[in-house]
């Protein structure tokens, strides 16, 4: 059973460590130059070169190239002559619609070992392995990758996959500290199976994540070619949450709802690449850790009160993307609940569950926070959606609130989100349709305000 349990509050968020490290470029949400404010794009056709390392990992990495060429960039793929083990030249040239060699010497009139780095906007590894990793911090250039990687001047970003004896050998630790010493981003590998029955760090973190961030990388260097600034959240820490929580009525039924995450892990990946040190409370949420961000995750809205009060002191901003349920079963069913001979159905009887938002905004713990709510409201026959917005601005105390209109299932697991900005000054801002990344970018905007 999968019952709704109370009102959501917002669309929202789940995973705890620090999976995923990200260094070197700052990065602004490439879907916000659409938005006031938003950064510059880049003008012309992004150009990309995907270097492919010899790792079982390689054949993801046909998603990723797919992801980069419909959305419109131009992908020269770079393979090593391992990764052409794994999968072949006519996949990745039919893919891109460029040739495909790991040999510097083939079409030497050309100069391939020069011109496909210096003509890069990006350059993406993936998967990087620890040979890749040891010679591009050595600088060894014996084939056409290594000599792409120190001719260009583009940023960019290594995803690395390997075995975790492999990651968490000194060597290889130490050259990564080295390529990020340097300005390039990598990203640690992702916990899960690895090739073999194993299971540990070691996989390539997944091929939406790694186009997210090179998107974020792209529109970085567009907006410090402008003159922007780009890593504007740098030295805060914000605390996000995402999710829906679950309220369980016996050990395998609960009351839970629709939120995705997607709208929570959006703040917590734009705000990593605005420079913030970034806490994502994250409730059930199936998507994968965004890079650089601490995933804690948490069950039923009690866990999330817990997470969210117990680290509100240290945070300089507090945004509630989560849906917590309202309501709780006032009693948990050790076993699970049988059908009765005599169809009796049993009664659930629900208590209200501590209210989150209200808590930290009228228990602020540190000067200068700023606290943001969601709402996800439906209006009714005698309220609109923003009427119901702004008493619960009101009544909540917090700095900003999201509102959605969430009638007809609208927000809830898309990709796309559409929502009026209250503030307390009285003031609405509408933001028009556009990706979860873009509403992030124009929430971290207005709570940088705040700040300055
Ligand atoms: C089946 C198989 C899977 C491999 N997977 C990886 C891997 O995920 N990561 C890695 O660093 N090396 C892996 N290796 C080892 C690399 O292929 C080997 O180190 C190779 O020299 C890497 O070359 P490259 O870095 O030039 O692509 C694997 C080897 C085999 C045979």
């Amino acid at each position: 059973m999968n019952a709704t349990g109370g009102t959501p509050h917002g669309p929202g968020d789940d995973t705890p460590d620090r999976a995923q490290q990200v260094t070197g470029a700052s990065g602004v949400p490439a879907e916000q130059s659409d938005l006031p404010n938003g950064p510059v794009q880049p003008a012309k056709k992004p150009s990309v070169v995907l270097g492919v390392g010899g790792g079982i990992a390689a054949y993801k990495v046909c998603d990723l190239l797919r992801r980069l060429t419909e959305s419109g960039h131009s992908v020269r793929v770079v393979p090593t002559a391992a990764a052409l083990e794994f999968v072949g030249a006519a996949t990745w040239a039919a893919l891109s619609g460029q040739p495909v060699t790991a040999d510097p010497f083939d079409n030497v009139q050309e100069v391939p070992h020069v011109r496909i780095g210096k003509g890069a906007d990006l350059v993406v590894v993936a998967p990087a392995t620890a040979n890749l990793i040891a010679k591009a911090a050595h600088g060894l250039a014996d084939d056409l990758l290594t000599n792409t990687l120190l001719t260009a001047r583009c940023p960019i970003l290594f995803a690395a996959a390997m075995h975790t004896e492999m990651w968490e050998h000194p060597a290889t630790q130490a050259n990564v500290a080295t390529l990020r010493s340097r300005g390039i981003t990598v990203l640690d590998p992702a916990v899960g199976r690895l090739t073999g029955a194993d299971t540990g760090r070691g996989r390539l973190p997944e091929p939406s994540e790694i186009f997210a961030i090179s998107q974020l990388m792209l529109a970085d260097s567009a907006a410090r070619a402008a003159g922007q600034s780009v890593a504007d959240l740098t030295g805060k820490h914000v605390l996000i949450s995402a999710g829906g929580t679950r309220e369980h009525l016996d050990p395998v039924r609960y009351l839970g709802n629709s939120s995705s995450g997607k709208q929570g892990y959006a703040l917590a990946r734009i705000a990593a690449a605005r420079g913030a040190k970034v806490t994502l409370v994250a409730a059930n949420s199936e998507l994968p850790d965004p890079a650089g961000v601490q995933v804690v995750p948490v069950t039923s809205t009690r866990d999330l009160y817990d997470e969210i009060t117990g680290r509100a002191a240290d945070a300089d901003a507090i945004v509630m993307a989560a849906a917590p349920a309202d309501f709780r079963p006032a009693d948990v069913a050790e076993h699970k609940i049988k059908k009765t001979e005599d169809g009796a159905v049993p009664a659930v009887s629900l208590i209200q569950n501590p209210d989150i938002l209200a808590t930290v905004s009228h228990d602020r713990r540190r000067s200068g926070q700023v606290i943001v709510g969601f709402a996800a409201e439906t209006g009714d026959a005698d309220h609109s959606v923003l009427d119901l917005g702004r008493a619960k601005l009101e009544r909540k105390g917090c700095d900003l609130l999201v509102v959605n209109d969430v009638s007809g299932g609208k927000v809830f697991g898309s990709d796309i989100n559409e929502a009026v900005i209250l503030d307390r000054d009285g003031n609405a801002m509408p933001v028009p349709s556009g990706s979860k990344d873009a509403l992030a970018g124009v929430i971290w905007n207005l709570v940088a305000t705040h700040w300055h």
